[in-house]
């Protein structure tokens, strides 16, 4: 690991879909909420950043059956990426920074005072995992998805059998998937060009990993041999 980021913070995406999903998962967000507590008890520290999951689907599918523009559906999926946000700092006490934080500008503040600040997303036309790797650019730290496949595949697993999970893979290779993929994020690659490009462009270390793996997460914070996709 390189020593300049051996205890830089880890900016870390809650995927929505697996988070939360068609029922709350609570177990889930429970466990995640302890590995990070446990973590961050041992010195590490975090920001976390909460995806909108089906709750912010159905709010974003309403309005435009409404009739709301593409913004306006845009600032519906943020207020429900921050309402997934107060939820998971429910589940983090104490060790939380007391309010959803709207600004990037606020998380060095929050991470001096030693609490985790906990995100939703920030402005119409981004995601949370561009919004994940911005905040990790910020604090010159790294970024962890969490999402519900093991990682980045050479091949999109649903339609080709023989779908390889890379354990490791470049920035550009990865935009040459991305590429490939037709821009669409599903299961081959699960980041947006929007997050690959600021990964890129500040050489930040990002890793993507099944978030029901809590044990999985720890090593993977810890510098151990983890099972997912290392980037950069
Ligand atoms: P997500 O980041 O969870 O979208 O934000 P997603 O990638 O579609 O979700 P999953 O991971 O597959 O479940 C939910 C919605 O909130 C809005 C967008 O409408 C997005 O679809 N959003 C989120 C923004 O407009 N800006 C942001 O910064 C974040």
């Amino acid at each position: 690991m390189n020593s300049m980021h051996a205890r830089s913070p880890f900016s870390v995406s809650v995927g929505g879909s697996l988070f939360f999903g068609d029922s709350l998962d609570l177990s889930r967000i429970r466990a995640l909420a302890d590995s990070i507590i446990r973590l961050h008890r041992a010195g590490h520290s975090f920001i976390l950043v909460c995806g909108g999951g089906k709750p912010a689907r159905n709010y974003v599918a309403a309005s435009k059956r409404l009739g709301a523009s593409a913004f306006v559906q845009d600032e519906l999926g943020i207020a429900l990426t921050r309402v997934n946000a107060r939820l998971f700092m429910a589940a983090l006490g104490s060790r939380a920074y007391p309010r959803v934080l709207e600004s990037l500008s606020e998380v060095p503040l929050a991470l001096n005072a030693g609490k985790i600040p906990v995100l939703g997303g920030l402005l119409p036309s981004l995601t949370t995992d561009a919004v994940c790797a911005l905040a990790a650019e910020s604090v010159g730290g790294r970024m962890i998805n969490l999402t519900n496949v093991d990682g980045v595949f050479d091949a999109d697993p649903r339609t080709n059998k023989s779908a390889r999970l890379l354990s490791s893979v470049s920035y550009d290779d990865l935009l040459k998937l991305l590429k490939n993929s037709g821009m669409v994020p599903g299961q081959q690659v699960v980041l947006d060009l929007p997050c690959v490009l600021v990964l890129r462009r500040s050489k930040i270390p990002a890793f993507v990993l099944n978030g029901s793996d809590g044990k999985n997460f720890e090593a993977c914070v810890k510098g151990k041999k983890f099972k997912g996709t290392r980037i950069g």
